[in-house]
């Protein structure tokens, strides 16, 4: 049994997020055991951690770990990125040992910046997204993993068969569904434009039949949309993913920033996911999301890095961003550490088990150094929310595990060494 005493931030609701000072938070292998106000006659034995800030783990619900090492090239357009920067930097992931490497180093990076489950897109090789899996196991990450799906449009040295990438998708995903409770596929259609009918209109049945989870990007770049509605003679982008099938509880759809009012319909009658990923949208000059419109017809939106258009996999720092970057309005610090926490947890369908601290959810925790200036209580989230790197990560926790530790002395050893 770990017991830390500590301070802990728990979002409660997207208005309202609680403050725990001097708390005791205790938890082994099953889970979170309590959280309570410390007590100094019955926590003798726990460790005083009160420099410390405790959080739920962050979760990133679209990231690419074959782009990891790309973040920050610059290319002000969506589509010359791919093919300059992205296309051959994911073509190197043919290399086993390449994307062996890749993958340590992305999920080492993901636990070092306080997060504790991804949602991930691996290069379309299906080795390349096997050892994403064996270093997510290994490494002790909540993920979910898919391999992109290229079968149109597409380079050479990417181009899958229409039979092979369909075949491989069904055998990760029968791979990996349930076979781990940490562990989950999730069919990764890239786009519209590198993915067949044919391709697509199979995932979109196999989806429906198998309820599974599927993630896409939707409507990013006005070039992007253009070309879409031309080569798939559509009224619109969404229309092409809903003719297809793709369109469920369970798709992850990506940007979502050019769409007209009868496409946010639809997308809330699906009740499909945004991962609204605003630093990407301006890196890429690819627009501005409408939250207020999407929140207004009830299409639930949460919030990814979208590395590498995305420059960073901090979590707190796309919180910053998807305020800044909401020009008539202010997303608020509650908001924000709700929605990179439980509301992404509930997105994924897994707010029963993690996403807060609570007794009776997995321990999926993230401690962060306080900084040394003095902050009242009332300030210190939107002080995280916005100046996130005052706060260090120190110790990160997934499912009961220390995934990534700088702690000195008194902690345990990651599965990482
Ligand atoms: N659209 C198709 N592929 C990608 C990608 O890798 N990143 C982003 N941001 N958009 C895409």
């Amino acid at each position: 049994m770990r017991k830390i005493r500590t301070n802990l931030l728990n979002p409660v609701a997207p208005t309202q997020t609680e403050y725990l000072e001097n708390h005791l938070i205790a938890w082994d292998d099953d889970g979170i055991q309590s959280v309570r106000p410390y007590d100094p006659t019955l926590d003798k034995d726990a460790q005083d951690r009160t420099d410390l800030l405790c959080l739920p783990g962050n979760i990133d619900l679209h990231t690419h770990l074959s782009q990891h090492r790309i973040r920050g090239i610059y290319e002000p357009s969506l589509l010359d990125w791919l093919q300059t920067h992205v296309y051959p930097e994911e073509a190197l992931f043919a290399d086993p040992a390449y994307a062996e490497k890749l993958s340590a180093d992305f999920f080492q990076a993901l636990f070092a910046a306080g997060t504790t489950t991804g949602v991930i897109y691996t290069a379309p090789f299906r080795q390349a997204c096997e050892l994403a899996f064996s270093r997510a196991k290994l490494g002790g990450a909540r993920a979910f993993i898919g391999m992109t799906l290229m079968d149109a449009n597409s380079p050479e040295n990417l181009m899958q068969s229409t039979d092979q990438a369909f075949r491989d998708s069904v055998e990760l995903h029968e791979a990996h569904h349930g076979s781990s409770p940490l562990l989950e596929f999730i069919f990764t259609p890239r786009f519209a434009l590198s993915c067949s009918p044919k391709l697509m209109s199979r995932l979109g049945r196999f989806v429906q039949e198998n309820d599974a989870w599927l993630q896409t990007h939707l409507s990013e770049n006005p070039r992007e949309v253009s070309e879409v509605l031309k080569l798939f003679n559509a009224e619109s982008y969404t229309q092409v993913y809903e003719d297809f099938g793709l369109l469920t509880p369970k798709s992850i759809l990506a940007h979502a920033i050019h769409l007209s009012e009868r496409e946010m319909e639809l997308l809330a009658e699906r009740r499909c996911k945004i991962a609204h990923c605003p630093d990407s949208n301006f890196f890429l000059k690819s627009g501005e999301m409408d939250w207020r419109s999407l929140e207004a017809k009830g299409v639930q939106i949460g919030l990814g890095s979208d590395v590498a258009a995305g420059s960073s996999l901090d979590m707190f720092y796309h919180a910053k961003m998807a305020n800044y970057r909401q020009s008539a309005f202010s997303l608020g610090p509650e908001l924000l550490f709700h929605t990179l926490t439980l509301g992404n947890a509930r997105l994924l369908g897994l707010d029963a088990r993690i996403g807060s601290l609570e007794a009776g959810k997995e321990a999926d925790l993230c401690f962060r150094k306080l900084p040394n200036r003095e902050i009242e209580p009332q300030n210190l989230l939107s002080a995280l929310c916005f100046c996130s790197e005052e706060f260090p990560v120190v110790e990160t926790v997934v499912a009961s595990k220390t995934v990534f530790c700088t702690l000195e002395g008194q902690l345990h050893q990651s599965s990482w060494n």
